[in-house]
């Protein structure tokens, strides 16, 4: 998929140890760029105050390594998968320079041991709240830092990361309220110099969304501010956000045409505005193993990638493949 793509964008996936193991075929033939599922998260790396626990995080880097791929680092600073050692301190919460001294010597080691690899870091994850009325999502980071948490994380990264692309990252980045609140953000931060490269959409999204329109918009007017734009974490789920009770016991037919269908729409779109797209990433490989198993319902089923629980093409592969 990858080569097909190459005059456009790069294509990634989002991968772990145990797909490393049962996927490497997909990953080998389709991704151009790897992302850690989870491995490079704060709280896989050190769970406890002075644990260090690269492995998984070097299995994946080395992988990458190995086939000339470059990574998207998965992420710096966000308030889940964070160990609570980070905000406290001899028992009460820690003091802003306590956690900045953290953040810089976590920025520190990652540089230092992917720094080759990683050509890209999702800086700060989900730092914009969904609540109407509320700018920045409640967190430890916010609370003990206040609202320039932002932009010290991205000057903290610069110093460190000197060469890497730098991004903000969020879900819902098309919700149009949730939209204007990101761009205030960002354009905050440009106008004040924050050295921010770029916006990740996660792509957390549904046999019925987005459509074309919607899609080229989001772009367009982040890349207005001059941004460049990656989609992140993108999966096409079979069931709607709110179809909460829904539960299939495998996808239909009429089901995986609908979600070809959508992926159609969706690269078409990224295609035809790839002046703006540099990397387009996929939450996971096959659907044998992916988050939205367990999310937002717990134990339930679902079927977002390109290849079915037997690796197997599915439709929505090959509409993607044509839109090239
Ligand atoms: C998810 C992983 O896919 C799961 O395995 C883990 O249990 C929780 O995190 N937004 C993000 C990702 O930025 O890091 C999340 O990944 C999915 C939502």
């Amino acid at each position: 998929m990858n080569g097909v793509f190459s005059e456009h964008f790069t294509i990634g996936g989002a991968v772990n140890s145990s797909t490393v193991l049962g996927s490497r075929e997909l990953i080998v033939k389709h991704f151009g760029s790897l992302t850690a599922e989870n491995e490079m998260k704060p709280m896989v790396i050190h769970p406890r105050m002075g644990s260090w626990i690269p492995y998984g995080a070097d299995e994946i880097a080395n992988l990458a390594r190995e086939h000339g791929m470059g990574m998207r680092g998965h992420t710096l600073v966000w308030h889940q998968q964070t160990p609570g050692w980070f905000f406290s301190s001899m028992g009460a919460q820690a003091s802003p320079e306590v956690l900045l001294e953290r953040l810089e010597d976590h920025f520190t080691r990652m540089q230092d041991r992917y720094g080759d690899v990683v050509y890209a870091w999702d800086v700060v994850n989900e730092a914009i709240s969904d609540a109407p009325g509320e700018f920045l999502r409640p967190s430890p980071y916010l609370e003990i830092l206040g609202e320039d948490y932002i932009e010290e994380a991205f000057r903290l990264a610069k110093r460190i990361m000197p060469d890497a692309k730098l991004y903000y990252n969020d879900y819902s980045v098309l919700d149009p309220a949730k939209q204007d609140k990101i761009y205030t953000l960002l354009s905050g931060l440009l106008e004040k110099g924050v050295p921010i490269d770029g916006i990740g959409f996660q792509g957390h999204w549904n046999i019925y969304f987005p459509d074309s329109r919607t899609l080229e918009r989001g772009i367009q007017r982040f890349a207005a501010l001059g941004l460049d734009v990656q989609i992140t974490e993108l999966d096409v789920s079979v069931y709607r956000h709110e179809d909460r009770a829904t539960r299939l016991k495998e996808p239909t037919p009429e089901i995986l045409e609908l979600q070809a269908d959508r992926y159609r729409e969706i690269f078409q779109t990224l295609v035809n505005n790839s002046q703006y797209v540099s990397n387009v990433t996929f939450w996971g490989v096959a659907d044998d193993k992916t988050w939205l198993d367990n999310f937002p319902v717990s134990g339930r089923k679902n079927w977002p990638l390109l290849f079915a629980e037997d690796h197997s093409p599915k439709p929505a592969y090959y509409a993607v493949v044509e839109a090239a």
